[in-house]
């Protein structure tokens, strides 16, 4: 496990080696995490999404611009993401500025779905009240066995979230953990160690 001599000098680099050793003890849904947004009305609400893709430039997930989620991302792009990673018992916080990726990138990333997941996205009206739930799955069904009809939709995409801050903590015995805050510096990050 990663002890603080080989803190890394770069949150994202200490996020892979972290991310890579959950992956390692085979942990259940390591790409899971809570997004959390705050709309105009200033209530926080939490959800899981799936963790698609990471890079320098941030992370990125895909879900419905017309969602709870996405009218508030609209109304207040700040968010923060976390991971709870039981396998090591570590929590990693993220929080930064959201905004849609490319178009490109969402017809990418939904063109690699199965066909019955995009015919989901493509009739989901995310988080809006369903009636009837059986005329629902029926539809999917129906529009996923005409594969030409199965287009991304734009009201369906991805976001990216550019991190301000990270925070990672690990367990350690008798509540002696450790945790640690990667801020922006000039061009590099400042590690601040931070009482359990
Ligand atoms: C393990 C797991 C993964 C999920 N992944 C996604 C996802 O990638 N995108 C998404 O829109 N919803 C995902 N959901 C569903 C969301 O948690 C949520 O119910 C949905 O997006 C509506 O949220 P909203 O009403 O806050 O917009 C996932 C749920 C779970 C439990």
């Amino acid at each position: 496990m990663t002890e603080e001599r080989v803190m890394k000098e770069n949150p994202f680099d200490q996020f892979k080696l972290w991310y890579n050793e959950e992956l390692e003890c085979s942990s259940f849904l390591p790409d899971a995490m809570t997004l959390s947004t705050v709309g105009h009305e200033m209530m926080p609400s939490s959800r899981i999404v799936f963790m698609k893709y990471f890079t320098e430039e941030g992370f990125i997930f895909f879900t419905n611009y017309r969602s709870k989620k996405g009218k508030q991302l609209e109304e207040n792009p700040k968010a923060s993401l976390l991971f709870f990673w039981p396998r090591l018992v570590r929590q990693v916080r993220i929080e930064g500025l959201v905004e849609r990726c490319s178009e490109q990138l969402s017809d990418e990333y939904f063109n690699s779905r199965p066909l019955p997941s995009r015919a989901s996205s493509l009739l989901s009206k995310q988080s809006e009240p369903l009636d009837n739930k059986d005329e629902f799955d029926n539809n999917v069904k129906r529009v996923a066995e005409n594969p030409e009809l199965v287009i991304r939709p734009n009201y369906w995409g991805g976001y990216i979230l550019r991190p301000q801050l990270f925070e990672f903590w690990q367990n350690r015995e008798h509540r002696s953990h450790d945790r640690f805050v990667y801020t922006p510096e000039g061009y590099g990050w400042r590690i601040t160690r931070l009482y359990p």
